[in-house]
């Protein structure tokens, strides 16, 4: 590293009144480290347990043997824990505060509607004949019932599988059937931005596909009460099946190593993997790390502008206020509409405290300039957060001066799907900041850096990020399918778990997270995998073989770059562009539109017919003087053709 990152070292005033200060960190760290054991059993204690665990941590990384296990003999259930406990003392306070798309709706529902409310839709699920261990979908927009919905399977054993509201029919198809879903729950429709998202239309489509005839229920949220089809034998209104359903529902006793839910995400290579979390010990992790790294105090307004369609939704939207019993905003629209100030509006109409953002909306705004946020104070903000992807320091430094007005801490939080919760962030109170540093690991993750042949590197380094041990929140499996997981994640380096991402660790010890190093991209902060879309491509006919890169781009952090060799009976033309990026929506979904597409005659390959994708993503970055070596291509004339008719120049 040769120049030096601005530090922006912690105030005083905000290390005396945070749950940790520097000493604090240090001290709690370094025993959660030593002692995990005594470490996590005292954590756990933040849960209501029904039969408090006394078997702490089980684990193992051994490739031969990946086997995680945490609280093993204790019991709980979840919801219980996100709403019961709660209703002696904060009954009447609000537990959700909804923003609707439009400015003018919004609602408050406090802890003991948000019980009863849980309640019944659990009753309404149990008279569907949903039990413990059976899964649900759903596919929802931004609304409370999904919240309730999430909350009601926890309560009663069953399993969430939460779908983005982003994917396309096939998609839902495709995960409908991996978690073999005898119910759905869904909207009519969704409204985002002013604009109307067809979810029952697509959830009507994806269940025409091969195997979804496992479905036999699906429960609609009227949320706009635009027009759709009806199916009478398997289609209920949500309010009609909830209404009448008694109000008290007996929490189901779990097994802290039952499962909670499913979540699908990208990888590498094939289709998306339905990601099994489970029950205590991802509770314990998503509480604590929601009070520790937002420093989160009681009765303060938290907003993660998420969507729970992803695992920052789960942690930061449900799990880990409610367990806190805090005060959790959901926002059903963008932060662009109705205007580019919205953010900033809604802060100041619901008095936000914490605000928990990704990049790509920060960069967004910033795009427009400092005016829009003139339309707010936002004197209510205390913290700031963002998640999903590198945060550059132009985005970092505009976040503090302009949204936080210099008075807030800004927590990067470097985490993924499988960790269940945050991984790598700078305590507010503890931590200096350097704007685009995640900085130091919460307590119990142990991250290093390894060089390819899977040495640990020590001191300052640049390599793999991999965590040597095992902390509570973690995937505990791949759904029904255990050896991918051990393949995905403890193969690639034997007893450690392997996260995709690169890092540089400076001479404090903080940590640089530089992006994937698999073919993963991130897109505006949501995963994909370039195996997925080129598999969505070479199911039409026109495409004889396709390659997916990443770019980098002003706004999105990622763009997607396709290169497409056509089957001789094709002619390249705009038209047919237009049709392939149709193919990917429909595939997979309008989030995997593709930006560019080029034709390629041929793509660069190794003699052994590997392509040379190294050599595709600088082309589409731009860097066409840096090739490296390009001796080992079966025909190296195949770079300058794709050189000379590059997009990106
Ligand atoms: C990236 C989102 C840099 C990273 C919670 C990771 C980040 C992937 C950060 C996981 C961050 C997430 N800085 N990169 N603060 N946070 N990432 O599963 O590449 O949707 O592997 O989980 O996002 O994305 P996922």
């Amino acid at each position: 590293m040769s120049e030096q990152p601005q530090v922006h070292p912690v105030r005083d005033e905000f290390a005396a009144n945070a749950w940790a200060d520097k000493a604090q960190y240090e001290a709690m760290y370094q025993r959660s480290i030593e002692d995990p054991q005594a470490f996590w059993a005292e954590q756990a204690e933040r849960l209501e347990w029904i039969k408090t665990p006394t078997r702490i941590k089980n684990t193992s990384f051994d490739r031969d043997n990946v086997d995680i296990r945490w609280f093993e003999d204790g019991e709980l259930n979840v919801a219980a824990n996100c709403l019961d406990r709660h209703l002696a003392h904060r009954g009447g306070e609000t537990a959700i505060i909804w923003e609707g798309d439009d400015p003018a709706d919004s609602r408050h529902i406090t802890y003991a509607e948000l019980y009863e409310r849980t309640n019944q839709v659990a009753n309404a699920l149990k008279e569907m004949g949903v039990g413990k261990g059976d899964t649900v979908t759903l596919y929802m927009p931004m609304v409370p019932e999904a919240a309730m919905a999430m909350l009601a399977c926890a309560r009663i054993g069953a399993v969430h599988s939460v779908i983005f509201g982003g994917f396309s029919p096939d998609a839902i198809a495709q995960r409908v059937v991996g978690a073999q879903s005898r119910v759905i729950i869904t909207a009519d429709e969704s409204v985002r931005g002013g604009k109307h998202v067809p979810l029952k239309d697509n959830v009507d489509a994806a269940l025409t596909r091969d195997g979804t005839d496992v479905c036999e229920h699906v429960m609609v949220v009227k949320r706009t009460g635009g027009d759709i089809d009806w199916h009478d034998h398997r289609d209920t209104w949500f309010h009609t099946m909830v209404d009448k359903q008694a109000l008290e529902c007996p929490a189901e006793t779990m097994n802290a190593e039952d499962p909670l839910f499913i979540l699908y995400t990208s990888g590498s290579t094939g289709a998306p993997k339905g990601l099994k979390h489970t029950t205590g010990g991802y509770l314990t992790y998503a509480s604590m790390t929601h009070q520790y790294v937002f420093d989160y105090k009681p009765g303060e307004v938290f907003w993660c502008t998420a969507d729970v369609g992803w695992i920052t939704g789960h942690s930061y939207i449900v799990y880990g206020p409610l367990a806190n019993g805090g005060t959790t905003l959901m926002f059903e629209g963008v932060p662009t509409y109705p205007s580019h100030g919205r953010i900033g509006e809604i802060v100041d109409k619901h008095q936000v405290n914490i605000l928990y953002t990704a990049p790509t909306a920060i960069r967004a705004l910033m795009a427009h300039g400092d005016e829009t946020m003139h339309s707010s104070h936002r004197d209510s903000l205390r913290l700031l957060g963002t998640v999903g992807e590198p945060i550059n320091p132009e985005a970092w430094e505009w976040f503090y001066r302009v949204v936080g007005k210099e008075r807030c801490p800004i927590v990067d939080t470097w985490w993924q799907t499988e960790n269940g919760g945050i991984m790598i962030a700078p305590l507010p109170g503890a931590i200096d900041l350097k704007p685009g540093s995640a900085t130091k690991p919460f307590f119990g993750v142990r991250p290093a850096v390894m060089d390819s042949d899977g040495n640990v590197l020590e001191g300052q380094a640049e390599g793999n990020l991999v965590i040597l041990d095992s902390w509570p929140g973690q995937a505990r499996s791949i759904w029904g399918d255990h050896e991918r997981f051990v393949n995905t994640y403890f193969s690639t380096y034997d007893g450690v778990y392997f996260t995709g991402d690169g890092c540089r660790r400076d001479t404090d010890g903080d940590y640089w997270i530089t992006g994937r190093v698999d073919d993963v991209l991130n897109v505006s902060g949501h995963r994909m995998g370039t195996a997925e879309i080129e598999s969505a491509l070479v199911a039409h006919d026109a495409v004889a073989e396709a390659a997916v890169v990443g770019y980098p781009h002003d706004i999105k952090g990622q763009g997607i770059y396709i290169y497409v060799t056509l089957t001789d009976d094709y002619e390249a033309s705009d038209e047919l562009k237009k049709e392939l990026i149709q193919q990917v929506r429909k595939d997979i979904g309008p989030i995997a539109s593709p930006d560019v597409i080029q034709w390629a005659p041929s793509l660069p390959k190794t003699r052994s017919g590997k392509i040379m994708r190294r050599i595709l993503r600088k082309i589409a970055a731009n860097e066409c003087d840096g090739l490296g070596d390009i001796s080992t291509l079966a025909d190296p004339s195949v770079v300058d053709e794709l050189i000379e008719h590059r997009a990106n120049r």
